[in-house]
């Protein structure tokens, strides 16, 4: 019998996500995952330690610990008087053509010290984690200098520590184009030799905005093929507001993700589907830019790995919520319940390269259980709002 810290007993049912079992048990010890199964068979199998926590699980259902693998949460200042003015007719693009947008949010985080920076980003992570999100990714791109993007890495792995939410950093150097810069080309040099180099120690990935007002493809190309040659995955902003080649440069560099995909056509779709790129959809954004949604049943039904993410950030997507996003995902998107939480648990974790330590509950895997205050799972999806019963 395997001595254990933790057990979860009685659980009405558990979805691990790639089975779900009713009238279940979940053991863990030094949190990592021992088992998980029928109740009598986990009971059969462990001993609780000396002190081990005992958590009765009536009435409730166990779910992974979700993961978002795209936020922006490390910022500073308001974005709400530019809200106000969406609100009354002016669109995103041209606020953000006008100076507003990433560019105000970059001015106020470089007038924040790094402290002030960690206070704001821990009271996020910490609302993230109580709505269940204990893995996120979180991308620097508020900074555009080198000192700026390391501060802002610095920062996440610092406020996740605080919040307990583990993370993974993404180095967004082609987020918008720094008022100091001189031209793209010369900023692209800089994101090249200055800030991919400051952002290394704290990132496993690098992210670029391909898009119509802020870097095209040709832009983006040396910066990736400098962060793949430095052994960091790449993920790519792509057909927010326009299709100009982010699939296509994404496939050829072998990219780990696309991400947002409002206009994404049938095209961009099927090379999705055939190469495995992930298909990372934001249907918070969509929904608060009042953009088309992300094709995700589609390219779901291609067969293309869709990914579901809040895309936390003070300008497109205020809110941490990934419980918000599976019921999104479930009314929006036309995911069933079932593909709604792979897409926010395993799935994500692989785009992070986290496939074999989060999102799913099986012996070995880290030990980040949501329980959620229904016998039935896909309360998680159903209830608007739902908070969940406890994050173990
Ligand atoms: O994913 N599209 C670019 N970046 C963010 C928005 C950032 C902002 O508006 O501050 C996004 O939507
Ligand atoms: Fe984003």
């Amino acid at each position: 019998m395997q001595p254990v810290d933790l057990v979860i007993d009685r659980l009405a049912s558990v979805a691990t996500p790639e089975r779900v079992l009713v009238d279940a048990a979940i053991a863990a010890s030094a949190g990592r995952i021992v088992a998980v199964g029928p109740r009598e068979e986990v009971l059969r199998a462990v001993a609780p330690a000396h002190g081990a926590v005992e958590i009765d699980g009536r009435g409730l259902s166990a779910i992974p610990g979700l993961v978002d693998c795209h936020t922006h949460a490390v910022w500073a200042g308001s974005r709400i008087d530019e809200f106000d003015r969406r609100a009354q007719g002016q669109p995103y693009e041209q606020i953000a053509a006008a100076g507003g947008g990433i560019r105000a949010t970059v001015a106020a985080v470089r007038g924040a010290t790094e402290e002030e920076l960690t206070a704001l980003t821990v009271r996020r992570l910490a609302r993230m984690r109580a709505l269940g999100t204990t893995t996120a990714e979180v991308k620097s791109g508020y900074g555009l200098d080198a000192a700026s993007e390391a501060a802002m890495l610095r920062v996440a792995h610092a406020a996740g520590r605080s919040a307990g939410v583990r993370i993974s950093g993404t180095c967004l150097a082609l987020h918008a184009l720094p008022p100091e810069a001189a031209s793209a080309a010369a900023f692209v040099r800089t994101a090249i030799d200055e800030i991919l180099p400051a952002c290394e120690p704290y990132a496993t990935a690098v992210d670029c905005f391909l898009e119509r007002g802020a870097f095209s493809a040709e832009e983006c190309r040396p910066f990736l093929e400098a962060a793949r040659a430095r052994g960091l995955a790449l993920r790519l902003h792509g057909d927010q507001f326009s299709e100009c080649g982010a699939i296509p440069l994404a496939v050829e560099l072998g990219a780990a993700s696309v991400d947002h995909l409002e206009q994404t056509g049938r095209d961009g779709i099927r090379l999705l589907a055939e190469s495995g790129v992930a298909a990372v959809c934001l249907p918070l954004c969509a929904l608060y830019l009042d953009l088309p949604m992300p094709p995700a049943r589609a390219l779901a039904d291609a067969g293309a790995r869709v990914v579901l993410a809040t895309d936390f950030n003070p300008g497109s997507a205020p809110a941490e919520s990934m419980l918000s996003v599976l019921n999104l995902a479930c009314t929006r998107l036309r995911l069933s319940c079932a593909e709604a939480l792979a897409a926010a648990t395993l799935a994500p974790a692989r785009v992070l390269g986290l496939e074999r330590e989060v999102g799913r509950l099986e012996p070995g895997y880290a030990a980040d259980i949501v329980l959620i205050a229904d016998p039935d799972w896909r309360a998680a999806c159903y209830h608007l709002g739902e908070v969940p019963a406890r994050v173990v």
